[in-house]
């Protein structure tokens, strides 16, 4: 793999671990498996292209989804006591995009004269670029770096320095599905010293048309984020998806418990995704699965965390139990 990390990091570096051909190899072989298979799935990554971004902005201001502001009012009322308890000095954030919440963080570091360091890890580059120099600039005191790279593959990148907490929000662990969480969090266990911790947001379960409401709300915009997939395929890889043969759908799987979101074909009909010299048949009714998001328990959590080797040191929730926030230590 390309490597252009620096050997010492400087304020405000930016290191790309992930450069664009890598991606665009990671696209075509996701795409030619996941849409040969049965049921058909693609990785959600993919629904976070310049504008997958600026739709699921949006989509954090909704009255539906919750979410982003029960976290946010954790973090709010706790980022003292989370830096205390971690005695952290060095913040890394996995999935960071604007890194926007996690200032109330980073402001809780400063305070305490602990914010040696802040690390910002993200698949996209342009947003990690702006984010870091953004932040750079507010909080020079400390050491600001990004890294650009894929957080399920590249983890060993991460700067060793310091008592480090990883900061993992929103409910992204709710993406994987249970075997790639699992796993996830073991191998962030093993790149972690004992003495450093995780601060991972979790999404929890409640009311169904609460949850579904959250990926299906009246304006339309997570449908409209949801079949931006298709435009996605289409400009990347010259596919012939017409979006208006395709419907949003969100569904509770109690089985799994987590949300899945889907793309449903209202017709017989075949695709063409021309650089992958590949035809897709999809039958009325049939899906593409887009993403999941897993609703948890606090019980389950705690359990997740202790077979990867994390000890649960602390859990807040906003005051409707709707959103859980754990510091866990190593
Ligand atoms: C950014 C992954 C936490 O699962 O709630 C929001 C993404 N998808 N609406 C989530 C999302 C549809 C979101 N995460």
């Amino acid at each position: 793999m390309t490597d252009t990390k620096k050997p010492n990091r400087q304020q405000g570096d930016v290191s790309v671990h992930l450069q664009p051909e890598q991606v665009r190899a990671a696209l075509c072989a996701e795409v030619a498996a996941g849409l040969s298979a049965s049921p058909k799935e693609l990785s959600p990554k993919w629904l976070y292209d310049d504008l997958g971004c600026e739709l699921f902005d949006q989509i954090t201001q909704l009255d539906e989804y919750y979410p982003t502001r029960a976290e946010r009012s954790i973090l709010d009322s706790h980022a003292t006591e989370i830096q205390r308890l971690s005695a952290a000095n060095t913040l890394i954030e996995l999935g960071s995009g604007t890194s926007e919440k996690t200032r109330l963080l980073l402001t809780a570091f400063r305070d305490a004269q602990c914010l040696n360091r802040f690390v910002a890890f993200d698949v996209a580059e342009e947003t990690l670029r702006d984010a870091v120099a953004k932040i750079q600039a507010d909080y020079p005191e400390a050491e600001v770096t990004g890294i650009v790279g894929d957080f399920t593959q590249d983890l060993s990148v991460l700067p060793t320095a310091g008592t480090r907490m990883v900061a993992f929000l929103g409910g992204t662990i709710g993406n994987f599905h249970a075997p790639q969480r699992q796993s996830f969090l073991a191998s962030l266990a093993q790149i972690l010293k004992p003495g450093d911790s995780l601060l991972l947001g979790t999404d929890l379960i409640k009311d169904r048309s609460r949850l579904i409401a959250a990926y299906d709300d009246s304006a339309g915009v997570t449908a409209a984020f949801n079949k931006n997939l298709l435009s996605v395929l289409n400009t990347e890889l010259h596919a012939e998806f017409d979006l208006d043969s395709f419907t949003h759908v969100a569904l509770f799987n109690e089985a799994d418990s987590c949300i899945e979101m889907r793309l449903r074909s209202t017709c017989d009909q075949q695709v063409v995704i021309r650089d992958l010299n590949l035809k897709v048949d999809f039958a009325a009714g049939e899906d593409l699965l887009s993403e999941i998001s897993t609703k948890f328990t606090l019980q389950q959590v705690e359990e997740e965390f202790s077979v990867a080797g994390f000890r649960t040191l602390h859990c807040w929730t906003d005051p409707e139990q709707d959103f859980a926030l754990w510091l866990a230590l190593r």
